[in-house]
């Protein structure tokens, strides 16, 4: 990024939203250092509870926030108002998280001593954001951060970086210090210098597959500090032996175009059994006809809104046009209803047999459709994936939900319920090219802080009982 200013814009107007300097990601990281030990010795209790006066400002600002998400991101105002109340909800699911994954514990020890298992802050938590959830997200890895002790250097993604400024401002004005929460504007020149500087203690990333392997490869000699990678998917959803057509074709809807299918767990893959596939794909159609496609604040409410961008929109419209090439048939084209905007419709594309259709993670409004006979083959085809973060079945058979369950290769594996949606009580991530096994949301307090077993007595007593000559 050559320019010194950082420009955002509302994706469904293409109106400039907001801009500010880009800024230095050392600068950001030595004020963040010089403040984390002072917020690391307050007590628990004080840092809990300006994380409760954290989730009351944003209370109080939640309309303003809830229209800033919106206009930013291009989603629907009833969705962003579900992001602004995840955000809230974050900080009495993190206080119980951190009391059950890293509170203070007594342990059995010999000899009268005692034995003390304590959690200690890393120090200063780099965290890097995504555009699709710019609040939600960021938001899970501060709190659990802020909370165990640590100061933070948080880098929105560049396509929303207002929403970023806006989440900032609520943590300072709930009286967070400013030097343990700092924001860093820029894209992946900043990034990528957040991530090398040795003032960091650890980077807690959520975003594309691509950025989360060049960090892997980035941490590899950096055993000394954390990194929590929190990644794509290509997520399959299988519909066998289920008779309630309607109520399927509603969860895959969600599943694929919730988001206009801007969500890591969206379902990318529809596996169908052979004789449910024309009764299934025509009731697909017909409720996809019906979805209402259109800008945040519009009335009737949209179901969905634009693409984040127009390049991303290019590209999607690309990987849609490659799928043919390939030989994939289209049941509905990705069309782009209104020229020089994001605004896409969601597509439809068999690809049952394609011989080298990419694993990748097209994260947008495009399901690709897959016909298979036999069960084995829907689980082997939802398994055909590097990725392995979330899958789903809707099947009315409980015995096929216990094969699925078992054999399928995902962090998040649901059963008569959408691919997405997924619970901040709960641990979430994912395998293979989804994650590098440090879950985020319940689980998030494990990367947060480290462990320190402490064996203690008050006065010293020792013997050596063996080994010693008289003396
Ligand atoms: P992205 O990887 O392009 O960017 C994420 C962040 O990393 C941004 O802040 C960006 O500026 C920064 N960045 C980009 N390149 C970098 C580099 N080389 N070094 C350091 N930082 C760099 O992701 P995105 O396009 O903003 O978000 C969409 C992606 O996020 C999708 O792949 C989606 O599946 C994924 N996602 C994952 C989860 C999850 O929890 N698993 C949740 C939401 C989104
Ligand atoms: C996401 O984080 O992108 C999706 C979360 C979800 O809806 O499961």
């Amino acid at each position: 990024m050559a320019d010194i200013e950082l420009i955002s814009y509302e994706p469904a107007t293409g109106a400039i939203l907001w801009r500010n300097l880009i800024g230095d990601a050392a600068e950001e990281v030595a004020i963040a250092r010089s403040g984390w030990a002072g917020w690391a010795a307050r007590p628990l209790a004080f840092r809990i509870e300006t994380m409760r006066r954290f989730a009351n400002v944003v209370r109080q600002r939640a309309d303003a926030f809830v229209d800033l998400i919106a206009r930013e991101t291009g989603k629907p105002l009833w969705e962003a108002r579900t992001e602004v109340d995840t955000v809230i909800a974050k900080v009495d699911i993190s206080v119980t998280a951190y009391a059950e994954r890293t509170a203070q514990r007594r342990l059995d020890a010999p000899m009268g001593s005692r034995m003390a298992l304590r959690h200690k802050p890393h120090g200063v938590l780099a965290v890097l954001g995504p555009y699709n959830f710019p609040a939600h997200l960021p938001n899970g890895h501060i709190v659990p951060a802020l909370l165990a002790g640590n100061a933070v250097v948080f880098k929105p993604s560049e396509k929303t970086p207002a929403v970023g400024a806006f989440l900032v401002d609520c943590y300072r004005a709930a009286g967070v210090p400013p030097e343990c929460i700092r924001l860093l504007i820029g894209g992946p020149a900043q990034g990528k210098a957040l991530a090398a500087d040795p003032g960091i203690d650890g980077l807690l990333f959520t975003g594309s597959a691509t950025t989360g392997l060049a960090l892997n490869r980035a941490f590899a000699d950096k055993p000394e500090k954390i990194l929590a990678l929190e990644m794509g998917g290509n997520n399959p959803i299988i519909v066998w032996d289920t008779p309630d057509l309607h109520t399927a074709a509603v969860l895959v809807v969600q599943s694929a175009f919730t988001t206009a299918g801007q969500r890591c767990t969206a379902a990318r893959r529809l596996i169908v059994q052979d004789r449910l596939y024309d009764p299934l794909i025509e009731t697909l159609d017909r409720m996809i006809g019906r979805i209402i496609v259109g800008e945040p604040h519009a009335d009737p409410a949209p179901f969905m809104g634009p693409v984040i961008d127009n390049d991303v929109a290019d590209q999607l419209t690309e990987s849609f046009l490659a799928l043919l090439m390939k030989g994939g048939r289209p049941i509905r084209h990705l069309e782009r209803p209104i020229e020089g905007r994001p605004f896409l419709m969601p597509a439809m594309i068999d690809v049952t047999g394609m011989a080298d259709r990419p694993d990748v993670e097209l994260f947008g409004p495009i399901l690709q459709v897959i016909k298979a006979s036999d069960f084995d083959e829907a689980i082997a085809e939802a398994n055909d994936t590097r990725y392995g973060l979330s899958a789903a079945l809707i099947s009315q058979t409980p015995a096929l939900y216990d094969r699925f369950w078992s054999n399928a290769r995902a962090g998040i594996v649901n059963w008569n319920r959408p691919t997405n949606g997924a619970s901040s009580a709960a641990p979430f991530g994912g395998i293979g090219w989804s994650g590098n096994h440090r879950p985020s949301a319940f689980y998030a307090a494990d990367y947060c802080a480290y462990p320190v077993v402490s064996n203690e007595a008050e006065s010293a007593r020792a013997s050596i009982g063996i080994g010693l000559r008289d003396g």
